[in-house]
């Protein structure tokens, strides 16, 4: 009999939005597999990638908790056999130019073939993602096409604190103080224009902010803010750690 196979990929590091895309695999799929794997080739600032937290015993006590059926934890030998020089690359178009593919040049090509690679080990039914990684979703979705893949993308709603705070694995890099000033970015969805959210959150303690931009939800260009439906997306840097989160108006 062939069971049908869900897939929630993560670097580890998990919590509870990371549960929630378990408990929504479980909840339409026969078996559920995560896979844990601090993608290398995904990261373009090297500090970044040192200090991207790992706590593997925890995690994996998280998931068999969950009762999570497999847990894929490769090596980067295993998942990289041939070195990281010469890889694949996917037309994107400008979902890599906008965002957090300008912030992050070669962000988005890392995610690709990392997810490529790891569809193709799992062979999974559906694909859990989040929806704090809005862009991240989008990109992956134009990558099941590029690659003719019939994986179908489930997007999974944010998980967040009960004050607003977006659920993230680099959250475990702020302080208790930082965490309430965090909060600016929830606070600030419901701000009217672009230039008071982006004052109120260099108010609240955020070192640099990399854009508040309010886009169209279907094809994330800009668009005038406010003008439904609309997008909110935010990355910003508070005490050296980056931050994104996103809200939609529909
Ligand atoms: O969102 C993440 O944690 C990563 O980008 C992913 C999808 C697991 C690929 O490494």
């Amino acid at each position: 009999m062939c069971k049908s196979i869900g897939f929630v990929p993560t670097m580890g590091a998990l919590h509870e939005g990371h549960l929630a895309l378990i408990k929504a695999s479980k909840a339409s799929c026969q078996i559920t597999v995560c896979s844990i794997f601090v993608n290398p080739t995904q990261f373009n600032d090297p500090t970044d990638f040192e200090k991207y937290p790992v706590t593997l015993a925890a995690d994996l006590e998280k998931l068999e908790i969950e009762g999570c059926d497999v847990v894929f934890f490769p090596t980067v030998s295993e998942m990289y056999p041939d070195g990281t020089s010469q890889l694949r690359t996917y037309d994107l178009g400008t979902l890599e130019t906008i965002l957090e593919g300008k912030c992050r040049p070669g962000h988005f090509q890392g995610v690709c073939v990392v997810v490529d690679k790891l569809l193709q080990a799992v062979q999974p039914f559906k694909l859990f993602m989040g929806e704090k990684d809005f862009q991240q979703m989008a990109v992956v979705q134009k990558m099941l096409e590029i690659t003719g893949s019939d994986v179908e993308l489930i997007p999974c709603a944010t998980v967040r604190s009960p004050e607003g705070l977006a659920l993230s694995s680099r959250n475990a890099r702020l302080s208790s103080k930082q965490k309430e000033q965090a909060l600016a970015i929830y606070r600030g969805f419901d701000l009217l224009s672009q230039a008071e959210f982006t004052q109120s959150l260099l108010e609240n303690g955020f070192d640099s902010i990399d854009y508040v931009a309010c886009a169209d939800p279907f094809t994330l260009h800009e668009k005038p803010y406010g003008e439904k439906p609309y997008i909110i997306l935010v990355a910003a840097f508070l005490g050296g750690v980056r931050l994104i989160d996103n809200k939609s108006f529909l």
